[in-house]
């Protein structure tokens, strides 16, 4: 063979040449791929000796971390883009009782029947929280609506101000005590040692759900932990006695329906509702209880490998922190699924579409039947006769707010999910039936339904007077939160404009 290569290099001196100048070439380019390697390495080895601060206690303003880890900073400021919308979700704003107005009714007399808006990305928390209707106009004439607690799911401030103030003075008040206070969005010191940049919990709410439910914290892998970071905030949760300090009802367990048990032998509700009179439970976003149900979570995945999932850059691997929906980057489901873009995301449609066929069914029926109870209260049924319907109601609606409340459940726990959405059908059929005998009983043979085909109707409806509620938060917003931000940047609580 090298005989044959000598020959053809004699015969035609233009190949020797040519071997040459690709050899050089070759080891050229092995130089450059050795220097960027050592270069690489050395980074990733400063990453953490090249800190540019030292951060110390609870530093609630990301941006100073941002200095020491620059690209996950600039993907967690990512959570501030809108500009994605897959076929049922997506980062940007939308206004769920214009589209589902059945949920005005579900929801009379709780303050979610006046806004409620699909969640976006976490820049937006304090924003979102500031502006709903449902904090109210907390100032020197109104009240408060909420309390305290209600910072706990929006800012790394929250824990800086339990630390100063101690866990106790920090849920005693209300929520607009802290409005120069809690003012930078969900970010690194809710999830981070600032020492280790170990993932670490920084809400004892979570530590203490996991002694309710008898498991250790403490011993949780680290892959556990990169689901845990997100169990902070996406469970379920209620506001426990006067001091309303946040409690995870998992006592009994974390399914549906162990935690209804824990609630039903505590006579706990959230509130009375205004048409039935029901003792009514909200559920708040159990995305972490249903997720563990799921086929992710048994086969040892965790929130992070698609919320938070790795990416490459300049040879450093590091996280992603634009935490969205990952149907923007589906790449991220095939580092596991040999399977095309189309139909990985077609698989998380149909589970969706399948759930919400139910979901869309229970909300009319069930509005329906808080109306029927409505009218039978008013023919003059009495309490004995109307006991098990209260309970119907009352159970049907926590498994549907229960399976809905978790925006990602019907992909998480597709199974799961759909099961809990039967059973309040079925609870809200079975409701329905024992009015249709009560109204027959008191005389009732042709109940309609009113109009509540859109959000300003089912409004108007269950007695809310929206045009005074919004012109009020209009003024409140302008009155009051340029005064919160400047005492914020004053007491240097905020680094840049938000
Ligand atoms: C400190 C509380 C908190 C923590 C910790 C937290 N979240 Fe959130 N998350 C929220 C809140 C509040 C929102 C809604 C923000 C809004 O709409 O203004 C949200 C929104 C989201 C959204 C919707 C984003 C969009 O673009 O629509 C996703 C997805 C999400 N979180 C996933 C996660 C994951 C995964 C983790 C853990 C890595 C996590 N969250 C940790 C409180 C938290
Ligand atoms: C909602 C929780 C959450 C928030 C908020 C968060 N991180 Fe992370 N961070 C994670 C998770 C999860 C990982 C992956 C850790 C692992 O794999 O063990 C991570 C990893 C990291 C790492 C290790 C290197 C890497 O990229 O994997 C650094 C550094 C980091 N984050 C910096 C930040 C900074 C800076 C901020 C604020 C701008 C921030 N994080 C906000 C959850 C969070
Ligand atoms: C196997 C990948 C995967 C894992 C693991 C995962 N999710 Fe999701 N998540 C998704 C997908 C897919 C969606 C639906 C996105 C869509 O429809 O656009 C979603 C949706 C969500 C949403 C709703 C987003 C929105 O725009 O309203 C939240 C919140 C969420 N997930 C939180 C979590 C939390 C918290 C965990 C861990 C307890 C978790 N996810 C684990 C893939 C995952
Ligand atoms: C870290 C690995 C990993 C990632 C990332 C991942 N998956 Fe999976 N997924 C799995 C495993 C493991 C199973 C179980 C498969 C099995 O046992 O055959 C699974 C199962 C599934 C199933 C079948 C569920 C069932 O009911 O059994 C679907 C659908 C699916 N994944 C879709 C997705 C989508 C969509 C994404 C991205 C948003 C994604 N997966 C991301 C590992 C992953």
């Amino acid at each position: 063979m090298f005989t044959k290569l000598a020959e053809s290099i004699k015969n035609r001196p233009i190949i020797g040449w040519g071997i040459f100048l690709a050899t050089m070439f070759i080891v050229f380019l092995l130089g450059l791929f050795a220097a960027s390697i050592t270069e690489r390495r050395a980074e990733i080895a400063t990453l953490f000796n090249n800190k540019k601060v030292d951060i110390e206690g609870i530093e609630s303003r990301n941006e100073i971390w941002g200095e020491n880890y620059p690209r996950q900073f600039n993907t967690w400021e990512k959570t501030a883009d809108m500009d994605f919308r897959s076929k049922h979700l997506g980062n940007m704003p939308e206004d769920a009782l214009e589209n589902r107005p059945e949920m005005v009714v579900l929801w009379a007399g709780y303050a979610f029947s006046r806004d409620y808006r699909v969640p976006r990305g976490h820049m937006y928390a304090i924003e979102d929280v500031r502006a709903t209707l449902r904090t109210g106009t907390p100032d020197a004439e109104t009240p408060d609506m909420q309390p305290a607690a209600c910072w706990m799911c929006k800012t790394p401030d929250m824990p800086r101000l339990v630390h100063e103030l101690g866990i106790e003075n920090f849920y005693k008040t209300m929520w607009s005590a802290y409005g120069d206070e809690a003012v930078n969005p969900i970010g690194c010191a809710d999830c981070h040692d600032p020492k280790t940049m170990n993932l670490t919990i920084t809400r004892s709410a979570l530590v203490d759900g996991f002694n309710n439910w008898g498991k250790d914290i403490t011993k949780a892998t680290p892959q556990e932990m990169r689901s845990l970071v997100c169990a902070q905030c996406h469970v379920e949760y209620y506001f426990k006695g006067t001091d309303k300090v946040p409690t995870f009802p998992w006592h009994k367990g974390i399914t549906v329906e162990e935690m209804e048990q824990y609630y039903d032998e505590i006579a706990y509700y959230d509130w009375i509702h205004t048409l039935s009179k029901a003792p009514m439970l909200k559920a708040q976003h159990p995305d972490y209880e249903l997720f563990l149900l799921g086929p992710h979570a048994q086969r040892g995945l965790s929130c992070a490998d698609c919320h938070v999932p790795y990416i490459s850059e300049g040879g450093i691997k590091y996280s992603n922190h634009q935490v969205m929906s990952p149907l923007k980057n589906i790449s991220v489901c095939q580092t596991c699924h040999r399977d095309s873009e189309e139909n990985l995301r077609n698989y998380v449609y149909q589970y969706q579409d399948k759930t919400f066929e139910v979901r869309d069914r229970v909300e009319k029926e069930l509005a329906r039947a808080h109306i029927m109870a409505k009218t039978a209260w008013e023919k003059g049924a009495n309490e004995k006769e109307m006991a098990t319907v209260m309970q119907l109601l009352r159970h049907a609606q926590w498994r549907w707010d229960f399976a809905v409340a978790s925006h990602g459940g019907s992909f998480h726990a597709p199974v799961e999910t759909q099961r809990i959405l039967a059973h309040s059908l079925d609870r809200t059929m079975q409701a329905q039936l024992e009015l249709q005998k009560i109204l027959f009983a008191h005389g009732i043979t042709d109940f309609k339904i009113p109009d509540i085909s859109s959000k300003a109707k089912a409004q108007e409806y269950i007695g809310l007077d929206m045009k005074t509620l919004t012109q009020k938060k209009d003024k409140w917003k302008e009155a009051v939160i340029p005064k919160w931000i400047e005492e914020a940047k004053k007491k240097e609580r905020l680094i840049a404009e938000k």
